[in-house]
């Protein structure tokens, strides 16, 4: 099964993506996480994504679109995948219905997780990640045992730099023009399906999972 997350930065793709990836049996490939992984360990990929992350605008689809292929190609991925992050433009996009057209396949579902903005907001103050794991928390609805601690890998959580209010309305922006077309690319495929996520992770997660079907693959 080929699932991706649509849904403004913050609406709760990745929460949602780790629980699809641990259900269904399938890898989450979060192209964010991708990056965040290289700028930890300084590699040159990190370095150029840094530029444009910590702006709040998007990394160039050339770079992504290869990121992402590559992870897809891999062993793990021939099941099916949650892609958690991508594709975010109508290019990026094209060049994954494109490559996935030469295998003869296509993208089973597009889940649209929608939140306004004002939530959004409120939400990506609160978050806190966990560098070592990838773990998410939030200061008020979803608080770690021990302030400042990991729970999962004992790892001191951060604030992402992209996380900092000016930054985080940047991104809204660049969401609503560049990736909410989205919508009409996957609705016109047949396959977007919007999700209300301004409730609990567990009800969003329980009408994911009546789209997606109870059995694995
Ligand atoms: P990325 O890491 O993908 O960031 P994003 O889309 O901005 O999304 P987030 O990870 O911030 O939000 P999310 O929807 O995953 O929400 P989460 O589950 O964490 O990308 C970062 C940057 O990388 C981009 O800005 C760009 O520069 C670059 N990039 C990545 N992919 C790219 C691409 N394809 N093309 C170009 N550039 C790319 O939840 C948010 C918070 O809310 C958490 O604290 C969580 O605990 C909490 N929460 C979740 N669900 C609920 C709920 N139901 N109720 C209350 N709180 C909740
Ligand atoms: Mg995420």
């Amino acid at each position: 099964m080929k699932i991706i997350m649509l849904g403004a930065p913050g609406a709760g793709k990745g929460t949602q993506a780790k629980q699809i990836a641990e259900k269904y049996k399938i890898p989450h490939v979060s192209t964010g996480d991708i990056f965040r992984a290289n700028i930890k360990n300084g590699t040159e990929l990190g370095k150029e994504a840094k530029k444009y992350m910590d702006a709040g605008a998007l990394v160039p689809d050339e770079l992504t679109v290869r990121i992402l292929l590559d992870r897809v190609a891999q062993e793990d991925c021939k099941n099916g995948y949650v892609l958690d992050g991508f594709p975010r433009t109508i290019p990026q996009a094209e060049v994954l219905d494109e490559e996935l057209g030469k295998l003869n396949e296509s993208i089973d579902h597009a889940i649209n997780v929608d939140v306004p903005d004002e939530a959004i907001v409120k939400r990506m103050s609160g978050r806190r990640a966990c560098p070592s794991c990838g773990a998410t928390y939030h200061i008020v609805s979803i608080p770690p045992k021990k302030e400042g601690i990991c729970d999962a890998c004992g790892g001191e959580l951060i604030l992402r730099d992209d996380d900092k209010p000016e930054t985080v309305q940047k991104r809204l922006d660049v969401y609503h023009e560049q990736t909410q077309p989205l919508e009409d690319f996957y609705r016109e495929k047949g396959v977007l399906k919007n999700v209300n996520g301004t409730r609990s992770m567990e009800e969003i997660f329980e009408e994911i999972v009546s789209i997606l079907g109870n059995t694995e693959s």
